[in-house]
């Protein structure tokens, strides 16, 4: 079993949509261990995205990500890394093939929906800078 970090964006959280993107992850069989509704402070957000902190669109970035309230989620199950990746879709939403999340209900690259971890380094990263151990059920 492996376990992956997944982040509902602020965009798709005003639009309503957590229900229906945890219920994909659910309904394919993923397990939740831990789930969390925050608003992230700017600190977290330069942290979480520091892999891209020299690219030219770090600043909209890291405003898009803190524009309002995320939903967070530590899913588990079998490659359960490269299956979120391969649900949510490529980054361009506008590229990204129907059925997937992104592919769904997306149009716009900063707001594109989810945030999952892109491998078991970034995994085990990502879930301890928004969970402590207590907080994996
Ligand atoms: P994420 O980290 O959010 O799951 O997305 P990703 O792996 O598919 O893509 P990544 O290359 O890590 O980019 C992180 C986020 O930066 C925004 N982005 N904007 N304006 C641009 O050209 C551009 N490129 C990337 C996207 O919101 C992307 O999810
Ligand atoms: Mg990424």
């Amino acid at each position: 079993m492996e376990r992956t970090f997944v982040l509902v964006k602020p965009g798709a959280v005003a639009r309503g949509l957590v229900g229906e993107i945890l219920a994909r992850f659910e309904r394919k069989g993923f397990r939740i261990r831990a789930m969390k509704y925050l608003q992230m402070e700017r600190s977290l957000a330069e942290e979480h995205y520091s892999e891209h902190k020299e690219k030219d669109f770090f600043g909209d970035l890291v405003s898009s990500i803190t524009s309002g309230p995320v939903a967070a989620f530590v899913l588990e199950g079998p490659e359960a890394i490269s299956v979120a990746r391969k649900m949510m879709g490529i980054t361009n939403p506008m590229a990204a093939d129907p059925g997937t999340i992104r592919g769904d209900y997306g149009l716009d690259i900063e707001a594109n929906i989810v945030h999952g971890s892109d491998g078991p380094e970034s995994a085990e990263r990502e879930i301890a800078l928004y969970f402590s151990e207590d907080d994996i059920v």
